[in-house]
């Protein structure tokens, strides 16, 4: 959606994965609070984002949206002031049906009313979901709420969730800032394994303000640390929205280490803004490649299966021009090494080695100076 927003992809939290229904304000604020002393915030992670379960099961008498007053002490303009004040942005949850997925009023029909109150609370961010929508089209649905958050005159992300159907990402990009391709994720391998199998084919389709969404991490919610490592690392390459679906609050050192990985975070928000693609997969062993702004290629060695294995590839075959040696960063143990356009590794199971590929000169020691030889040292 060309509004001027997510020229990169989102970045943030929402506390779905993590609470389901039992949100409040109080744990949107201490998360806030958290990002800013943390240091996620200055990492990107910009977005603090309330899901299902805020409202009241009815509106009042204007027919508006209440917000759970016990949930919700401050109301949602309260919430997104004290958001704001920490130099972040406040995101919330609706739906394009007559109720959202937890039963409570939807904004079919309403959308200009409902707009209209998120642009006076001061949402910046907009959740769209898909339960309970009487089967009028999907386009015309989201068509409807997206022009109805314009005509408000602030600025805010258009997130549909229609979880893939209808091929959202054949006509989604005019409409949204990103799109859902799948339905839910859950926190365990073979749930991330095929959301990743279904939005790695979409990336013709993602691009600067429209973004294919393979749903919200699970990063600290169930999976081994490989296998969270790998959901963090092939959602970057996949430019995916990075939005933490933990309680950051409580989250262990390890879990931090990988929201937290500025290097991994920088291939997700580069500003060539497209999306990694598979360029080889075969017997579970992957390899992706996604080209960068400075001509860098960031690559990923997946392994889907449950015991090690070598994956390998070159640096022709993950697109990078020729030369007599290529730099390799390892994006998560930061080893350089230096290469002539082998890209190897032994990968553990269910793992995944991230490389950001150079061409060109590695580091000074044992590489080989691309015009002048190995030889002369000056
Ligand atoms: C749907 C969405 C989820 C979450 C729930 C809330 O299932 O896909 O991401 O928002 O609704 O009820």
């Amino acid at each position: 959606l060309d509004n001027g927003l997510a020229r990169t992809p989102p970045m943030g939290f929402n506390d779905w994965n993590a609470f389901g229904c039992n949100v409040s304000e109080q744990l949107i604020e201490q998360t806030a609070d958290y990002l800013v002393s943390s240091g996620l915030r200055d990492d990107g992670y910009t977005y603090v984002n309330i899901d299902d379960c805020w409202l009241t099961h009815s509106r009042d008498a204007a027919g508006n949206l209440v917000p759970d007053p016990a949930k919700f002490p401050d109301g949602i303009k309260g919430t997104a002031d004290y958001v704001h004040a920490k130099g972040l942005k406040l995101g919330i949850y609706e739906d394009a049906g007559t109720a959202t997925c937890a039963g409570y009023p939807g904004s079919l029909g309403h959308e200009q009313q409902d707009a209209n109150s998120f642009a006076a609370w001061g949402v910046d961010y907009l959740k769209y979901d898909n339960c309970n929508n009487t089967g009028v089209p999907w386009q015309q649905r989201y068509d409807a709420m997206r022009d109805a958050l314009a005509a408000t005159g602030r600025p805010i992300v258009f997130s549909m969730c229609e979880w893939g159907e209808d091929s959202v990402w054949t006509w989604g990009a005019p409409t949204g800032n990103l799109w859902r391709t799948t339905g839910d994720i859950s926190a365990n391998f073979s749930s991330m394994l095929s959301i990743y199998h279904s939005n790695v084919q979409l990336a013709a389709y993602a691009g600067p303000g429209g973004w294919n969404d393979p749903d919200m991490l699970e990063v600290g919610n169930g999976m081994s640390f490989t296998e969270d490592r790998s959901e963090f690392s092939l959602w970057a390459e996949m430019a995916a929205p990075l939005i933490a679906g933990t309680d950051l609050r409580q989250a262990t050192p390890a879990t931090l280490s990988l929201y937290g990985n500025k290097a991994v975070i920088a291939v997700d928000q580069d500003p060539l803004g497209r999306q990694g693609t598979q360029v080889s997969s075969s017997g579970g062993l992957d390899v992706l490649a996604k080209p960068l702004a400075n001509g860098d290629v960031a690559v990923v060695l997946f392994n889907e299966n449950s015991s090690a294995a070598t994956i390998s590839t070159t640096a022709g075959a993950v697109g990078l021009p020729a030369s007599s040696s290529y730099k390799l960063t390892n994006l998560w143990s930061n080893a350089v090494t230096s290469s002539g356009g082998a890209i190897s590794a032994s990968v553990p199971g269910h793992g995944s080695v991230m490389y950001r590929v150079s061409p060109g000169s590695g580091s000074s020691t044992g590489t080989t100076h691309p015009l002048l030889g190995a030889s002369s040292h000056r």
